[in-house]
């Protein structure tokens, strides 16, 4: 039995982020430069996301740039920038032919202009797909986030259309990136890094977390299919006690 098949067909996590961590790590390993990490990276994407996409995934959010990533060397970010412009260009047919439909959570204003030009491309080019919604984490952190919804919320107070008592967790979840975007069922963080790095801290409040050892651009789709497995033997009580959660199901 492949680990394809041990997958419940009815419990299949309707979100999944990644923090695809460990790129630099494996080119060291093989005694190249950083950048050949990366580029290895972007085919783990492709297979992952083909993957996710033919298991019907709703929702794969990958953390591709976090706005910590901006303090990398120049010549790091730049050649990152380049490669995310070629990707973006080299895979959109294959987002096409997959049903795919792009969307990014982050500070767009930040990237160079033809790197969210081509971005917002593909954005337009996908928007009627019907299939899985790939969201790119670029120039994302959740505080970032947090302090952008906090200072709009604030606005809206100061100008008398929101009141102070009727703020709740859904005004804070609509004035997130994320807004329209269910929180992840599952969070994978490759590379043995057992952190979250300023990544959705406020939608993985009830997130089962999986970390693997496998440096990403070695994760491979079966380690993908092991992920969803191990989530599917979880018990998601959401606070509530074992057997509420049995009687309810
Ligand atoms: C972390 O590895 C990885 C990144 C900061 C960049 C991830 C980007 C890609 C895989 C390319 C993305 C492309 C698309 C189209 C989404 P690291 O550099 O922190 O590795 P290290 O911790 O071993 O140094």
């Amino acid at each position: 039995m492949s680990k394809k098949d041990e997958i419940v067909k009815d419990r299949i996590p309707r979100h999944i982020a990644i923090i695809m961590d460990g790129n630099g790590r494996w080119a060291k390993k093989q005694g190249l430069a950083r950048m050949f990490g990366h580029k290895q990276g972007v085919t783990t994407v492709h297979n992952i996301t083909e993957a996710a996409a033919e298991l019907g995934i709703g929702y794969l959010t990958l953390y591709a740039f976090s706005t910590e990533n901006w303090n990398r060397p120049k010549e790091e970010v730049d050649a990152l920038m380049t490669l995310l412009v070629d990707t973006i260009a080299k895979e959109t047919p294959t987002l096409m032919k997959n049903n795919v439909r792009l969307l990014t959570i982050g500070d767009l204003e930040r990237l160079p202009q033809t790197t969210r030009e081509k971005f917002v491309g593909c954005i337009r080019q996908t928007a009627q797909n019907t299939g899985l919604n790939l969201v790119l984490a670029l120039s994302y952190s959740s505080r970032w986030e947090l302090i952008e919804a906090a200072k709009r919320i604030a606005a809206q107070v100061n100008a008398g259309t929101l009141d102070i008592d009727a703020i709740n967790e859904a005004t804070i979840s609509d004035h997130l990136t994320t807004h329209g975007i269910p929180d992840p069922d599952l969070l994978i963080r490759t590379s043995g890094e057992l952190r979250i790095s300023n990544f959705l801290l406020w939608q993985i409040a009830y997130t089962e977390l999986y970390f693997t050892d496998r440096l990403w651009p070695e994760f491979t789709v079966d380690d993908l299919y092991e992920a969803i497995i191990d989530y599917q033997h979880r018990e998601r009580r959401f606070g509530k006690t074992s057997e509420q959660v049995k009687r309810e199901s």
